[in-house]
């Protein structure tokens, strides 16, 4: 073992968690040699499943691998929120696994309702979604999955605080799990069906990201904080900058930063669209890792840090940090002593204001001057820094007198941080202030908040959130609702002004007896003095050994849960007799295959929210939304005909112009077609993750040789592919056309086209899905 190959082999053993690590980083050393890495590289190359055959494929040996590599990789752990678990976990059970291969854990964190406050609001929460909640706790039990029941925290905040350590990689289905990369880790937000690979234990594939490097020198000012510095980012490479890199930071400012002030940035790298962010070990991650009452795994990282052999001399240490002299494909450099606050919207992260400008830019733009609430907390926000540097402000508002002229909201983000916060008293302060502390839960920050302050919908007005997200209609349904990004400091002292002019670093309030009030600068600690508090007992997770004798619960008259029913296999022969069920004109994002809103109920329900498929697709050839005509001429709605020829055996295919698929990687865009009897999806193009999740559920997506082909095919035609069995035979190599059949007419003729099924994807394809393979090779 170990001890036999390391060159100092008296040195101390290595912990069990960093042995794996350290054999593959001693491969990929051998495979690389003394090329200089950044520490995304090191963690992410150092979980591929086969080290030589990923780097050195497609790549000028191994010499550039970023952006060329496809990578397969073994992820140490998957972390699942509420609503996006329940159909992975329906598609684990179809595997028919007695555990999962490696560790995962259960968050019930997005369905509890933000309204009068925790204990109502957790009770009401539990009510409304109590068979979701009993099916995950089953579903955990039987399999060996931790459970954090609701209350218990965001994902994001138990991730970190939990099971984050330096060096891991882990899959999360949230675009916001690259939060844990403020410790270190390589955390990639995924949609169910990848995670599903992981648990099961197959090898979870990625081209390999190309890295951004952020370098910070300098020290953040009194009035500007963490999340300032990805709302700075996200003005500078808006909402698509970060597509295919890892957004790596470094330099001497990294060490001026908090753990959690690290995390909040890394959470937020989602807003630029990057594959994950993350940041080198810093003695506050050590410090970080104590007070989370991980000391052990403190001296692990050190002792890893310092474990020698894994590579040639000079990288004979893995270091949580790049490379000296590793190259980055793009480079930003930021002084964090230039930077001053911002603050980030409407409606999209990257439109971002300085502080200093948001007053003109608010009359300019003719925003609401009166802030109708201000938020704080959520998984970006509600550490214990965040949290105390917020009570310094209002505890020296309470000696002024004053009170927040808008509502404010509290949230935290775990069960520990709100227990800790309790036990030292700033809750208190908030309470006393006339905050409303919701729960531990992600509630108003994804449209679960309830609004009592008489802002009915479609009334135009402006909040303030220390979260992170910010769509239209996002945090209370209202698309008239502007809603704004900032720190934690800074929506706090705009909730007091009831503005959004007010600028704490220049304006003054005017107490109740006639003062001038100026906010002196925040301050708080880092962490709390002594270790957290873990909070209440029935809060705590349900960590255990995997049950087979015991049953997941879905009743069978539910309508928010289904079993699945494993996909057919593809026929022994070309596809035919499939008609065009609609063809569609214009933008067809994964949200017009699959809306979310009242939709997200029936997440683990395939059959009833299929009932929402392409429902706002436009009709290429009659412009009506959510139109689709069957053979006879009779109108349905589209889900309505869809399913009717799902009912007659009638396979069907879809016909759409460009970039379909887009949008975020929603795997019930490709699960409801494929259920309803869709065989083909073929387009002008296509989003090449939709495009990998189609193949993924069996579904053959095709794109127009000729783009002009798109006007020939209309609804109703007869369609039967030639070349396509023969295609996934041969492991996804040679031509496939379509022979269509114009309805009417009769008219025959051949439409070429291109696709990019790998042999891997033919193999799904072939078996009917990638978990039907999967499952067979169980
Ligand atoms: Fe939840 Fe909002 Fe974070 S939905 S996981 S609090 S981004």
């Amino acid at each position: 073992r170990l001890a036999r190959t390391r060159p100092y082999s008296n040195g101390p053993p290595l912990p069990p968690t960093y042995e794996k690590l350290y054999t593959k980083y001693s491969e990929v050393r051998r495979v690389l040699g003394a090329q200089r890495l950044t520490l995304s590289e090191k963690i992410l190359y150092s979980h591929l499943n086969n080290v030589e055959e990923s780097l050195l494929t497609n790549t000028n040996n191994g010499r550039d691998v970023r952006g060329k590599a496809n990578l397969k990789l073994n992820p140490d752990r998957v972390n699942m929120q509420d609503a996006s678990a329940q159909m992975a976990l329906l598609q684990f059970m179809t595997c028919n696994l007695p555990s999962t291969v490696i560790p995962a854990s259960i968050h019930c964190d997005h369905l509890i309702v933000g309204e009068h406050g925790a204990a109502d609001d957790l009770t009401a929460g539990i009510k409304t979604n109590k068979e979701v909640f009993d099916f995950l706790e089953s579903a955990a039990k039987k399999y060996g999955i931790d459970f954090w029941p609701p209350g218990a925290g965001i994902i994001h905040q138990t991730v970190l605080e939990n099971y984050a350590l330096p060096g891991l990689m882990m899959l999360g289905t949230d675009s916001h799990s690259p939060n844990a990369g403020g410790l270190s880790t390589i955390t990639i937000g995924v949609g169910g069906a990848d995670a599903v690979e992981a648990l099961v234990g197959a090898p979870w594939e990625l081209k390999a990201p190309k890295i951004l490097g952020v370098r910070l020198t300098g020290k953040l000012n009194d009035w500007v904080s963490p999340k300032d510095i990805i709302l700075h980012l996200a003005g500078l490479l808006t909402v698509r900058g970060g597509t295919g890199y890892i957004v790596e930071y470094f330099g001497p400012g990294v060490d001026t930063l908090s753990l959690t002030g690290m995390s909040t940035v890394t959470n937020m790298g989602a807003e630029i669209g990057a594959t994950t962010s993350i940041f080198p070990f810093t003695p506050a991650s050590s410090r970080y890792l104590q007070s989370t009452r991980r000391e052990q795994a403190a001296k692990n990282a050190e002792l890893f840090q310092n474990f020698p052999g894994a590579g040639s001399a000079e990288d004979a240490f893995f270091k949580f940090k790049a490379d000296e002299g590793a190259q980055y494909d793009e480079l930003i450099e930021i002084d964090l002593s230039e930077l001053e606050p911002h603050i980030n919207g409407p409606f999209t992260p990257d439109l971002s204001t300085p502080l200093s400008k948001f007053k003109e830019t608010v009359k300019e733009e003719n925003w609401p001057e009166k802030l109708s609430a201000g938020l704080i907390g959520s998984c970006t926000n509600s550490s214990y820094e965040d949290m105390t540097r917020v009570e310094s402000m209002l505890k020296a508002a309470e000696e002024a007198g004053l009170k927040p002229a808008a509502d404010f909201y509290i949230t935290p983000g775990s069960e520990q941080i709100r227990a800790t916060l309790e036990r030292d008293g700033t809750l208190e302060t908030f309470t006393q202030a006339g905050g409303i502390v919701l729960s531990n839960a992600c509630g108003p920050c994804i449209g679960q908040w309830k609004r009592h302050d008489g802002v009915e919908k479609g009334t135009l007005n402006a909040i303030l959130t220390s979260y992170n997200r910010n769509f239209r209609g996002r945090n209370d349904g209202n698309p008239d609702t502007m809603n704004f990004l900032a720190s934690p400091e800074i929506v706090t002292a705009m909730a007091f002004a009831g503005s959004t002019t007010f600028n704490p670093t220049t304006d003054s309030l005017t107490t109740p007896d006639g003062k001038e009030f100026r906010f002196p600068a925040p301050h708080g600690l880092e962490g709390p003095k002594t270790p957290f508090d873990i909070g209440k007992k029935d809060l705590e997770v349900l960590s255990q050994a995997p049950d087979p004798n015991s049953s997941v619960a879905i009743s069978p008259s539910s309508e928010r849960l289904a079993l699945l029913e494993p996909f057919d296999a593809f026929p022994s022969s070309d596809l035919t007799g499939l008609r065009v069920l609609v063809k569609i004109t214009g933008k067809c994002t994964t949200d017009t295959i699959s809306a979310a809103g009242p939709w997200l109920k029936y997440k683990g329900h395939l059959p009833n929210i299929a009932a929402n498929t392409l429902n706002t697709a436009v009709n290429a050839e009659t412009g009506e939304v959510n139109a689709a005509y069957d053979l006879d001429g009779s109108k349905h709605t589209i889900p309505e005909l869809a399913r009717k020829w799902k009912e007659a055996d009638q396979p069907w295919l879809i016909v759409a112009e460009h970039n379909y698929g887009e949008g975020s990687a929603r795997e019930h865009a490709a699960l409801q077609p494929r259920y309803l009897g869709a065989r083909i999806i073929v387009c002008k193009s296509f989003a090449r993750i939709h495009e990998t999740n189609l193949k993924k559920q069996g579904l053959v997506p095709l794109t127009f040789a000729e783009e002009k082909d798109y006007d020939k095919i209309d609804a109703g035609d007869e369609v039967a592919t030639v070349g396509l069995y023969e295609m996934l035979q041969e492991g996804g190599q040679g031509e496939v056309s379509l022979k269509v059949t114009k309805k009417g007419t009769g008219e025959q003729f051949l439409v070429p086209t291109k696709h990019a099924v790998s042999s891997d994807q033919a193999g799904f394809i072939l078996a009917g899905s990638a978990l039907n393979l999967l499952a067979k090779g169980i």
